[in-house]
C-alpha cells in the first residue's frame, strides 16, 4: 500500500517557543498510525534541528525542509543546499510550492534541478503542483498540472521517480478557505496517476503518494482523504493549531 501522509507546512510562522510547544502538543496525543502512515512537519530552516530533536524516537514523525537550493554549493547568499539538509539527517523537502513559484519565480526547469539535487542527497521531494483560478476557469487544469510534472519530474529514471511524493495544491484553494471539493481533488489525482502510469507503468503509478493541499482542515480532511487517489494532505494554516492538525492526522486512511 502506498504511504498516507499528513504534512504540516508552517511556512514562515511561529517563534521558536511556539514551535516547540505546538510540536510537543501534537506528539503528546495518541495515534493508531500504521507503518504506511507518516507525519511530516515542514519547519523554517533555523528550527530543523530543534524540532528534529523533539521528534526523536517517534518513528511516524519526521521534519521536512520547505525548500532547497537549485545549485550544489558556492556563492549563493541566503541559500541552503540539499547536501546541507542531508548532513542534518533531514529526509524530506518541499519543492515547488506555489508561493516559491509565484513570489520567487521558480520555474519548472529550476524545480527539476532542485528535484535532482534532493534525490542525489537522499531527500524525498514533496513536489507541489497546481493551477491558478484562471486556468481552472478555462478548464485547462489537467494539461497545466500534467505539464508541471512532465517538465520537472519526467526526466527521472523510474527508480528515482518512485521516491517522489506529489502534492496537488490548486492555487485558488491555498490560504483562501476555499477548498477543492473532494471530487475535484479525486479527479485531478486520478488524472495525474494516469499520466504517471503512461510514463512509468502501473506499479510505480499505483505506489506514488499524491497529497491534496489547499485549505485542508479538521472538518474536511476525512472526506478529502477518503477518496481513492488522495493519499493525505499538505496543510498550511490548520497545521499551526494543535487540535486541528491532530484531527487531520487522525483522518488519514
Ligand atoms: P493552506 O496552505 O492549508 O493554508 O491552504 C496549504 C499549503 O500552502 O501548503
Amino acid at each position: 500500500m502506498r504511504k498516507q501522509i499528513a504534512a504540516a507546512n508552517w511556512k514562515m510562522n511561529l517563534n521558536l517557543s511556539e514551535a516547540k510547544n505546538l510540536v510537543n502538543e501534537i506528539i503528546s496525543s495518541s495515534y493508531g498510525l500504521n507503518n504506511d502512515q507518516i507525519v511530516l512537519i515542514a519547519v523554517p530552516f533555523p528550527y530543523l534541528i530543534e524540532i528534529q530533536h523533539l521528534l526523536k524516537g517517534n518513528s511516524h514523525f519526521n521534519v521536512c525542509a520547505q525548500n532547497c537550493a537549485s545549485t550544489c554549493n558556492g556563492a549563493y547568499t541566503g541559500e541552503v543546499s540539499a547536501k546541507m539538509l542531508n548532513e542534518l539527517n533531514v529526509n524530506y523537502v518541499i519543492i515547488g510550492h506555489s508561493e516559491r513559484r509565484l513570489l520567487y519565480h521558480e520555474d519548472n526547469k529550476t524545480l527539476a534541478q532542485k528535484v535532482d539535487l534532493a534525490l542525489e542527497n537522499k531527500l524525498t521531494p514533496i513536489f507541489c503542483c497546481g493551477e491558478a483560478l484562471e486556468t481552472r476557469d478555462d478548464e485547462n487544469q489537467n494539461n497545466f498540472v500534467e505539464n508541471q510534472l512532465k517538465e520537472s519530474l519526467f526526466h527521472l529514471s523510474a527508480e528515482h521517480f518512485s521516491k517522489i511524493v506529489i502534492a496537488y495544491e490548486p492555487i485558488w484553494a491555498i490560504g483562501t478557505g476555499k477548498t477543492a471539493s473532494s471530487d475535484q481533488a479525486q479527479e485531478m489525482h486520478k488524472h495525474l496517476r494516469k499520466v504517471i502510469e503512461g510514463k512509468y507503468g502501473v506499479a510505480i503509478s499505483e505506489s506514488t503518494s499524491i497529497l491534496y493541499g489547499g485549505s485542508v482542515k479538521a472538518s474536511n480532511a476525512k472526506e478529502i482523504f477518503s477518496k481513492a487517489d488522495v493519499d493525505g494532505g499538505l496543510v498550511g494554516g490548520a497545521s499551526l493549531i494543535a487540535n486541528e492538525f491532530i484531527a487531520i492526522i487522525n483522518s488519514l486512511k
